[in-house]
């Protein structure tokens, strides 16, 4: 459902909770729109048959205990019950399967990374349809929020901790998913989608061997999160673009000095372990140095060669 117009008005119910959660929302809606219209009346009708008029003098008016004894206990039960169903969505929502696949999260600005048993990895979250899911979050730099809207789940990613959700995807689909803790320069762009997969080609995409002998470099850039800040299309984002930057001049600050180089292979692989060496004018000082192996800077100074 996600990116059709439906999608605007009603969010997909994408996953084993969604419903439960819908039903406690919708519960504790309808009684606030019945007890709302009833206050309201009773205010406008008062207002309209009290009103001051001449030759009326206002009535000494007790108490009653009956009405104290049923505005009390209707309340109360009412509220009670909404305690009950939330608490039980929560039980639900945190008791974790016993036989449940788990997926490691990481939120770093601006990008997610979902890595597998297996080795497996990508910003990208696949899963089989039908199967309970476990994620392992935690952040590698400022806290994030993992939000899946279609799923009705949402949790912290907090550096130095490690938070857990669980779900289990309905059906085949794709949905969003946010950042919602704000994180940053980056953070509305923070997006991704979760893949929901028939079980048997979830199967297949997971024995799939991780990519060997040619690595893309586009796909190094996605996997480490580069794309989150960067983007390949010539439009400046966080950071600037890679398009035409291979070989190009750029004025970058080094040691507080401005200069102006070419940014060649070296270059760019500096800059990509050790940001902070030669900064790129204009932008600001935030990106984290990415550990890669000489085989992926490699991939990637290849891959940025081609975009002119
Ligand atoms: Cu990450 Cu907002």
């Amino acid at each position: 459902m996600s990116g059709t117009g439906v999608h605007e008005v009603f969010i997909a119910k994408a996953s084993n909770s969604a419903d439960k959660i819908d039903a406690t929302l919708s519960y504790i809606l309808q009684i606030e729109v019945v007890l709302l219209t009833i206050v309201t009346a009773a205010m406008i009708f008062f207002v309209i048959k009290y009103r001051r008029k001449k030759g009326r003098a206002s009535q000494n008016i007790e108490g009653s205990m009956l009405l104290e004894i049923v505005w009390t206990i209707i309340p109360t039960i009412l509220v009670l019950v909404m305690f009950y169903i939330g608490w039980r969505g929560f039980i639900n929502i945190r008791t974790t399967p016993k036989e449940v696949m788990v997926i490691k999260v990481v939120g770093r600005q601006f990008s997610w990374l979902f890595s597998y048993g297996n080795g497996k990895q990508g910003d990208t979250l696949r899963v089989p349809a039908g199967k309970p899911m476990k994620l392992l979050l935690t952040s590698r730099d400022v806290i994030h929020c993992l939000y899946i809207p279609a799923f009705r789940i949402k949790e912290d990613c907090v550096p130095n901790m490690e938070t857990y959700l669980w779900f289990t995807a309905k059906e085949p689909g794709t949905y969003d998913i946010f950042c919602t803790e704000y994180c940053g320069l980056g953070h509305s762009g923070m997006l991704s989608k979760v893949i929901v997969m028939p079980e048997k080609d979830f199967q297949q995409w997971y024995a799939g061997l991780p990519e060997t002998g040619h690595i893309s470099g586009l796909k190094v850039l996605g996997d480490k999160g580069c794309l989150g800040c960067h983007t390949t299309d010539g439009t400046a984002k966080i950071g600037p673009t890679f398009k035409g930057l291979y070989n190009s001049r750029v004025t970058v600050v080094t040691n507080g000095k401005e200069q102006t180089i070419t940014a060649d292979e070296d270059y760019l692989r500096r800059s990509v372990t050790d940001p902070k060496a030669d900064l790129v004018k204009g932008y600001p000082d935030i990106m984290p140095a990415i550990p890669a192996t000489p085989e992926e800077l490699n991939a990637v100074v290849e891959y940025m060669e081609t975009l002119k």
